[in-house]
């Protein structure tokens, strides 16, 4: 994709998946990520801190890419386009949320699992999406398999990856980056052990430079 915030989370290869409770965790906890090398982060809208997290993060901390996450209604959609949010990320794809994200113009992906949802998104000219639930849904066999019918399309898969499977999907070309919430244990917010968040920001960005050489 010709987007420079796709080709962000491309060059960052791995996207922590993050749910904050509290927006006070949010500047340090980017922060953290940035340290350990990781300048992009996913908020999730799974609590209700979630918008103002982002806010505070795409205010206050400029240099990390925010993305918005579990967008699954129109209405979220202008919502965090006014808090900020520099590109979306869905679970699954439907026709209603592609258009509001047509009138926002941020980057979307989409989440696919199957043959049908793949169509639809193609349909849609969203050729970049998130597989998600990747390891549920059959890991890198399964993505390979759909990638049979669908060359053009490019993956971020999310759901089930960690430092332990990453390189087997990023190994696939079709693959731009990987998502998951391992990035930001949720003992760790929860204790503002950010040096833990930063060490494991880093171990991924690590993994992520051995394995493209
Ligand atoms: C998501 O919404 O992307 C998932 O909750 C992340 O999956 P994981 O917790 O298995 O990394």
């Amino acid at each position: 994709s010709a987007e420079p915030e796709i080709a962000r989370l491309n060059a960052c290869g791995v996207v922590p998946v993050v749910v904050i409770d509290d927006v006070e965790v949010a500047v340090p906890l980017a922060q953290a990520l940035l340290a350990g090398g990781i300048d992009v982060i996913e908020i999730t809208l799974r609590r209700p801190a979630a918008m103002a997290a982002l806010e505070t993060i795409a205010h206050k901390v400029p240099e990390i890419l925010t993305v918005a996450g579990t967008v699954v209604t129109p209405g979220q959609v202008s919502d965090v386009k006014q808090a900020g949010a520099q590109a979306v990320v869905s679970p699954g794809f439907s026709e209603l949320v592609d258009n509001a994200m047509r009138a926002a113009n941020l980057p979307w992906l989409p989440g696919v699992a199957t043959a049908s949802d793949c169509m639809r998104a193609v349909a849609a000219g969203r050729l970049t999406c998130k597989f998600f639930p990747a390891e549920q849904a059959g890991g890198t066999a399964t993505l390979k398999a759909l990638s049979g019918p669908f060359p053009q399309m490019k993956f971020c898969p999310t759901g089930g990856v960690s430092l332990t499977n990453l390189g087997d999907y990023l190994a696939l070309k079709q693959v731009i980056c990987v998502g998951g919430s391992w990035l930001v244990p949720g003992d760790a917010v929860a204790e503002r052990n950010w040096a833990k968040v930063t060490q494991l920001a880093k171990e991924a960005r690590e993994t992520v430079a051995a394995l493209r050489g």
